[in-house]
């Protein structure tokens, strides 16, 4: 299995030479959409005889000077021709001093981004909701980093950082760090530099920056929610189970050791529900559903804190070490917030997440592996799916029910404690709980398991774990209920629907969506029942026009369009763009649709969905 020093996505030597620190220092030029500034990097060298450092950079991020920050030596350097989705190795030749195991040395690197860098959305003024100031936002997870700086771009390697970072003086400045200071410019008044500071190792891809009209509120000792002013209300009362789900974490995996942990709701176009960056989890404004409902996304995201930002998977190949367990630690609060029945239920829908995946994909794909090969150039980003998120915690559902509840508790807890501050492998991860649990593996608790099939089998996993279906049976009889119906003519039983939970809405939807497509006349018969279009919940309504476009029905596709194309979170956005595609009568508006707003569209959305659509 894969050594910790080689990572397939990245060209950086990091088994020679490594990253402990990061400054940064950018001025952010709205008008150019470029940051301009400086990186110093503090390093320390692993070997004897390492000539050269290799960083990886990307979208032809401008190299200008590089030195040696002690002496002001300048320091030979070439960018290298791109390697695809890797970028550009940098190549800078290391001082003779430097060349040694154990010397240290800072390098300053001098540069420019581009206008396309893949991390950063660039927003207009008019793609905000105050309409008045412009924005900027990146997602550097997975290998995105390398197009804002020149770094060693692999989980495998932590640094601590620190940012000067100087915007126009009506914006606001935010990073994944803690906020040390803000001042006017000394050069110019109009301009204003934001401080920042991270004192907890991390791995690049952690580095996150937004630039806007920003306001926040508290919500809790240790949160605030931060987003323009029109969403700031809506989000302190959608998330304010905030600290209750940071305690309940807490309490299961030990202390959080970030010190904030702000909430920052971005613009519709982010491609992600929620990106777990340090001290300031970003989210996707369709969270806001008004009800609390789909707050799970910030248990989840609360979870990285542990699982994913303190342990670390070592190279994206074994994704499912940070996926996978937060997955399961955000179920392990969402059991303990409510019940274990609830807990069961989320693992139900889990798994049917997992099949959609692994039937998109066919049986034998060598994405559905838990670990997936990534070597040759891979792109993580077209390698994402439910996979690593759902046959990683089914595994780890699994493994419970072999030691018990209590005792997986306990092992949880030891995992962090033994390997926070690190970055793993998945035999790192396998030799530690054959370790805590030896006696039960002496005794053949865990001759059952068929690791190299949970590992390395393509397709679904090798065991069904049985869960309770206390809270999935009426979406499972409703479905059954509007399946079995034939032409039409669905007898209504009162309030078969309304009666239901959000989440419990949602399963019964997406049970439906495995069946044979509805007509129109039931999908007809559906909206006159229920009144299914009056739902705003983005889950519900997402699946609700995915089975209107599955039955055929027309009049759905402009709607499909709609929330295609207003909201640019992936989940939904590619799968709705990918369903309309599929459906002959909309497939041409649909890629005219694209074409038409790929320009608004945050560069690794518009990138994905040009893909599905066969665009490129
Ligand atoms: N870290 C991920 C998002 C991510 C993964 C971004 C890989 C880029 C590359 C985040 O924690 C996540 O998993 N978000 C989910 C939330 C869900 C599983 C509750 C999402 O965005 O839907
Ligand atoms: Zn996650």
């Amino acid at each position: 299995m894969a050594d910790s020093t080689k990572d397939p996505n990245s060209v950086s030597n990091i088994s020679g030479i490594i990253t402990k620190h990061i400054s940064i220092e950018w001025n952010v030029n709205f008008k150019e959409k470029v940051f301009t500034g400086d990186v110093k990097l503090t390093l320390e060298t692993l070997q004897d005889g390492v000539a050269n450092l290799i960083l990886d950079t990307s979208c032809s991020l401008c190299i200008s000077d590089v030195s040696d920050d002690a002496t002001g030596e300048k320091l030979t350097f070439e960018v290298k021709e791109p390697l695809g989705a890797l970028g550009s190795p940098l190549n800078i030749r290391l001082p003779s001093s430097a060349q040694s195991k154990g010397s240290k040395l800072c390098i300053k690197i001098s540069y420019k981004t581009s206008s396309s860098a893949s991390a950063i959305g660039w927003l207009e003024p008019s793609q905000t909701a105050g309409k008045q100031f412009p924005y900027l936002y990146s997602q550097c997870q997975a290998i995105h980093a390398r197009s804002i700086l020149p770094c060693q771009d692999s989980p495998s390697v932590k640094a601590t950082y620190e940012a000067k970072v100087t915007v126009p003086c009506d914006l606001v400045c935010l990073m994944s760090a803690v906020r040390t200071g803000e001042e006017p410019c000394a050069i110019d008044n109009s301009l204003k530099t934001y401080t920042f500071r991270q004192t907890v190792p991390m791995p690049s891809y952690l580095i996150a920056i937004v630039v806007g009209a920003l306001e926040s509120r508290q919500i809790g000792p240790r949160s605030r929610v931060w987003s323009e002013k029109e969403f700031v209300d809506r989000a302190a009362f959608e998330f304010s189970e905030t600290e209750h789900m940071l305690a309940t974490a807490e309490s299961l995996l030990g202390p959080y050791v970030w010190g904030q942990y702000d909430l920052l709701i971005l613009p519709p176009s982010f491609p992600y529900g929620g990106m777990e960056n340090p001290c300031l989890t970003f989210v996707t404004p369709t969270l806001l559903a008004g009800d609390r409902s789909l707050a799970n996304v910030v248990a989840h995201e609360i979870s990285h804190s542990w699982t994913g930002n303190l342990v670390t998977n070592c190279s994206w190949e074994h994704f499912w070490l940070n996926e996978g367990f937060t997955v399961f630690v955000e179920r392990k609060i969402l059991g303990r917030m409510n019940s274990e029945k609830h807990r069961q239920f989320a693992f139900i829908g889990g798994w049917k997440e997992l099949y959609n995946s692994v039937s998109k994909y066919g049986q034998e794909h060598k994405f559905t592996q838990l670990l997936p090969p990534l070597e040759g150039g891979i792109d993580p980003d077209d390698a994402f799916s439910s996979v690593p998120y759902e046959k990683g915690s089914c595994f780890l559902f699994y493994l419970e029910t072999l030691v018990g509840i209590n005792e997986f508790e306990g092992y949880l807890k030891a995992y962090i404690d033994k390997f926070k501050y690190r970055s793993l492998t998945t035999q790192d991860w396998k030799d530690f709980f054959l370790e805590y649990f030896h006696e039960k593996a002496a005794a053949g608790v865990f001759d059952c398991i068929e690791w190299d099939k949970w590992f390395f089998s393509p397709g679904m996993p090798p065991i069904k774990p049985k869960y309770d279906t206390c809270l999935v049976d009426h979406c499972t009889e409703l479905c059954e209920k509007w399946s079995q119906v034939g032409e039409s003519n669905f007898e209504k039983s009162s309030g078969d629907l309304e009666s239901m939970s959000p989440s419990q809405k949602i399963e019964f939807l997406a049970q439906l969506l495995l069946k044979k497509p509805l007509n129109c006349n039931l999908i007809q018969e559906m909206q006159g029942i229920y009144d299914m279009d009056k739902y705003t919940n983005a889950e519900i309504r997402f699946r609700w026009l995915r089975l209107r476009i599955k039955a055929g029905d027309e009049s759905a596709i402009d709607s499909a369009l709609k929330m295609a194309t207003e909201a640019g979170r992936m989940k939904f956005t590619r799968v709705l763009f990918r369903d309309l595609y599929a459906f002959p009568s909309a497939r041409q508006k649909a890629i005219d649709t694209f074409l038409a707003e790929r320009h608004n569209m945050h560069p690794i959305t518009a990138k994905t969905v040009a893909k599905d659509l066969e665009l490129e």
